[in-house]
C-alpha cells in the first residue's frame, strides 16, 4: 500500500499567514501539521508517500518535510500545476500510484487517533473504498454522505445546500486502483474542481463497495484562526510531556511544559501545557496554559495565554494576550511614550482587537 498527501491547493483560509506559507505547514504545538499526517501514515507501515505540491508552496514543504528517512520512509513529491481538485490531484500522481491500494490524507486535517482500523476494514472487506466520517453541526461545509444501516454508502454530495445527513466526510480515504477509472468517468463540478466526492459516487453508482467508519475521536480541518488554537489546545493537552531541555532560571515550572533545546526561561511563571521552541527566550513573563511559542522568539515582560505564537515572533510589555495567533516575525510591543495612540502595522486580511 502506498499513501498520498495533498499539500497543494492556495491555502486561501489562514490569510495572512498563508501568504508567506503553506497552511499544511502552520505549526501545532511546534510541527507542521504535516507532520502529524506522515506520523499515521509511517505507523501503519506505508514506506512509499507522495506529497502533492503547489508551484507556490512545494519549495517550502519539500524543505520541511525532506526525503522521510526522519520517518523510515520515502517521500516522493509531486507537482499539481494548478488546484484542481482532489481527484485531480490523484489524477496527477497515477504514475506514482501505479496499481497499488493507496492512502489519501488531506495534509490540513488533524484527527485524534492513527489510522490503524481503517487499513484494516479496507483489507478485510476488501472494498473499493474507506472513507472516514463524522457527524458535525454544518455539514453543508464538507462532503456529505449517506450510509445504510452496515455503514455502506448510498449517496454522496460535496458541500450540499440542503444536506441529507450530517455526516461529513474527513480528509482520510483509501483506495483500491478502481478509483482511477471512476476519476476518468467525472467531470469537474461547479465550482471548477474534479471532486473525490463525485469519483466514490461513480464508484457506488457502479456497483463497488464503499465502506464508512464514523470517526469517534476529535477531528479538526484547521482552515481558520478558531480551529488553529482548537487543535493547538488538544495536542498540547493530550500528547505533550514534560521535558525540558533548555535553560530555566529563577523560574517555576509547573505541569506539562516541553522547553525545547537552546530556549532560555528566565525569572518567569509557565504553567502548561505550554511549549517553548529552540533559541526562544521568555524573560519576566507570565505563560499560561495552551500556549505554543515557536523558535527563536522573544517574550518579554508579558502575560500569554491559550496563544499561538510562530516563529521568530517578539512580545514585549503586552498585559495579558489571550486566543491569539501571531505570525512569523511579528512584533507585539506596548510603547512607553505619553502618546494614547496606537501604532500598527498590520498585513492584509489581519484582525486586531483593542
Ligand atoms: O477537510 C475535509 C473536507 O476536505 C471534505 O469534507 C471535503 O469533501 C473535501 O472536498 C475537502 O474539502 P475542502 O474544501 O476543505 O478542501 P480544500 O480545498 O481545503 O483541500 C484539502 C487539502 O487538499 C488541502 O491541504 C489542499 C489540498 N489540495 C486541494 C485541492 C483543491 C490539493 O493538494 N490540490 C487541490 O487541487
Amino acid at each position: 500500500m502506498k499513501a498520498i498527501v495533498l499539500s497543494g491547493g492556495k491555502g486561501t483560509r489562514l490569510r495572512p499567514l498563508t501568504y508567506t506559507g503553506a497552511k499544511q505547514l502552520v505549526p501545532i504545538a511546534n510541527r507542521p501539521i504535516l507532520s502529524y499526517v506522515i506520523d499515521n501514515i509511517a505507523r501503519v507501515g506505508i514506506k512509499d508517500v507522495g506529497i502533492i505540491i503547489s508551484p507556490e508552496t512545494g519549495s517550502e514543504v519539500k524543505e520541511t518535510m525532506g526525503d522521510g528517512s526522519k520517518w523510515g520512509i520515502k517521500i516522493t513529491y509531486i507537482m499539481q500545476s494548478e488546484p484542481k481538485g482532489l481527484a485531480h490531484a490523484v489524477k496527477t500522481a497515477a504514475e506514482f500510484l501505479g496499481q497499488d491500494p493507496f492512502v489519501m490524507y488531506l495534509g490540513d486535517n488533524l484527527i485524534g487517533c492513527g489510522i490503524e482500523k481503517f487499513v484494516d476494514t479496507f483489507n478485510s472487506t476488501k472494498a473499493d473504498a474507506v472513507i472516514l466520517l463524522k457527524p458535525v453541526d454544518n455539514p453543508q461545509s464538507f462532503g456529505v454522505a449517506q450510509a445504510d444501516e452496515s455503514g455502506r454508502i448510498v449517496c454522496l454530495e460535496e458541500k450540499p445546500k440542503n444536506p441529507k445527513s450530517n455526516l461529513a466526510l474527513v480528509g482520510v480515504y483509501i483506495f483500491s486502483p478502481e478509483i482511477h477509472k471512476a476519476i476518468a468517468n467525472i467531470k469537474p463540478s461547479p465550482r471548477g474542481e474534479l471532486e473525490i466526492t463525485d469519483a466514490i459516487q461513480d464508484l457506488i453508482t457502479r456497483g463497488a463497495p464503499v465502506q464508512s467508519h464514523i470517526l469517534d475521536t476529535w477531528w479538526l480541518d484547521t482552515g481558520k484562526k478558531d480551529d488553529l488554537l482548537a487543535a493547538n489546545t488538544i495536542v498540547l493537552d493530550e500528547w505533550f510531556k514534560r521535558d525540558i531541555r533548555g535553560k530555566v532560571d529563577n523560574s517555576q515550572v509547573t505541569g506539562r511544559v516541553t522547553i525545547e533545546e537552546g530556549a532560555i526561561v528566565k525569572n518567569s511563571t509557565l504553567r502548561g501545557p505550554i511549549v517553548i521552541g529552540s533559541n526562544s527566550i521568555v524573560e519576566d513573563s507570565f505563560i499560561g496554559p495552551f500556549t505554543s511559542v515557536g523558535n527563536n522568539s522573544r517574550i518579554y515582560k508579558s502575560i500569554v495565554e491559550h496563544s499561538v505564537i510562530l516563529s521568530g515572533a517578539e512580545l514585549s510589555h503586552v498585559d495579558r494576550l489571550e486566543d491569539s495567533l501571531i505570525g512569523r516575525n511579528a512584533k507585539v510591543r506596548k510603547c512607553h511614550d505619553k502618546h494614547q495612540a496606537l501604532r500598527l502595522m498590520i498585513g492584509d486580511d489581519s484582525v486586531v482587537e483593542v
